[in-house]
């Protein structure tokens, strides 16, 4: 058996690791460690609760004496370090935070594996998940390559380039066996309805007026969370110590556009008339410093790995509304409580 230590498992992207992980390698304990923040739901993992290789572990990995002692309790195989504060808008209100999470927190999770593992780093992964926001704003032309400088622009892209730095920083000065990915815009089932798409989703359900920040016209290159978890488990296992490899769908659309295909699906999958969803539309104040484009380029992990995306974003995007409309429970569970203190207060509701 080998153990490996997912971070953040209860979240949106890490649920989807942890659950293709279990299916896939039955030699594989998994520990999910995860703080259950607000975006934290143990819910997400109900279906392998009782799998006799998964273990839940509450913790928060910014308590650096508890990351420790997890690791001196437990010998991990590999890390895949997903645990962070993801929304950007609340790194706008609140950036602090994003620094104790995504910079602490991982800093404590570098130096414990380096102490547990000593020397020792055969077979040893230390695999650090990121986003493509570190690399700043595009303008119309050009993509993202692993060799782009970074220029993040806000808190929460900042504080993930930090700790991209320090990741790379172990691999150069300490020899530490370090991965790192930078992924685009994820969607799919179980992401917190904070972010873009199932806000839009949850909002047209209840003829909510859907916020647009500004004129809609920023360029976001979304990716199926599922293929991310397919991209994750490749790089975990097979992609080079010290490297890092872009993740994302070649699937660029305008915010403004996005939001009338999912009203147009919307109206489809709720027998309403054509065109009723779209008059939700509201625009609303922009977000500051709000990224013009993201855009990726994945021909390195293709090339080298053989990943692309498995599957349509249309496709996608119909498994994504259905999945929702389907989980109305679940829904309304994140959205109690914390959820609608921080709406009202972002959009004045
Ligand atoms: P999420 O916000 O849905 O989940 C984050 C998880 O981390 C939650 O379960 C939360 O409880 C946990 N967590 C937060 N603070 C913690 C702490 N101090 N200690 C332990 N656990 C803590 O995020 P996500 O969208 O699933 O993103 C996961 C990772 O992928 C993040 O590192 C993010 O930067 C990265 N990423 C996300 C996207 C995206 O589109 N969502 C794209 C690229 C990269
Ligand atoms: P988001 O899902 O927050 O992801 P990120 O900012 O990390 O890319 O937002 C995606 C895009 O949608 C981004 O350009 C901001 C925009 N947006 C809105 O127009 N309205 C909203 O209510 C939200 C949450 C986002």
């Amino acid at each position: 058996m080998k153990k490996i230590l997912i971070t953040g498992g209860a979240g949106f992207i890490g649920s989807h690791v942890v659950r293709l992980f279990l299916a896939k390698y039955p030699n594989y304990e998994i520990v999910n460690l995860d703080k259950l923040t607000y975006a934290g739901n143990l819910e997400n993992l109900k279906d392998v609760e009782n799998n006799p290789n998964y273990r839940f572990v509450k913790g928060d990995i910014v308590d650096e004496g508890f990351v420790n002692e997890l690791f001196n309790s437990n010998q991990f195989d590999g890390v895949v370090h997903l645990a962070a504060e993801s929304h950007v808008d609340r790194s706008i209100s609140n950036p602090t935070e994003f620094i104790k999470t995504n910079v602490m927190g991982t800093i404590n999770l570098l130096n414990a594996a380096r102490s547990s593992w000593g020397d020792d780093f055969d077979n040893k992964v230390f695999y650090h998940i990121s986003t493509d926001e570190v690399y700043g704003s595009l303008g119309k032309e050009g993509f993202f390559v692993e060799e782009t400088p970074y220029d993040p622009r806000s808190p929460y892209s900042s504080s993930k380039a930090s700790s991209d730095h320090l990741v790379r920083a172990y691999f150069h000065t300490y020899g530490m066996p370090v991965k790192i990915s930078n992924c685009s815009n994820n969607y799919g089932s179980h992401q917190f309805p904070e972010k873009l798409i199932p806000l839009m989703i949850n909002n047209i359900q209840h003829n909510k007026p859907l916020p647009v920040y500004g004129e809609g016209l920023n360029i976001r290159d979304w990716l199926w969370v599922e293929d991310h978890a397919r991209a994750i488990d490749v790089i975990y296992h097979s992609g080079e110590l010290g490297e890092t490899y872009n993740i994302g769908g070649n699937n660029e659309w305008t915010n403004i556009d996005l939001v009338k295909l999912l009203c147009k699906t919307m109206d489809n999958k709720l027998g309403r008339n054509e065109g009723e969803s779209e008059k939700l539309i509201t625009y609303v104040t922009d977000r500051a410093g709000h990224d013009m484009r993201y855009a990726i380029d994945a021909s390195k992990i293709k090339r080298e790995l053989g990943w692309e995306p498995s599957i349509t974003f249309e496709e996608g995007l119909d498994n994504t509304v259905g999945w929702y409309l389907k989980n109305s429970d679940w829904l309304n569970n994140v959205t109690s409580g914390d959820y609608q203190n921080y709406y009202k207060k972002q959009y004045q509701d």
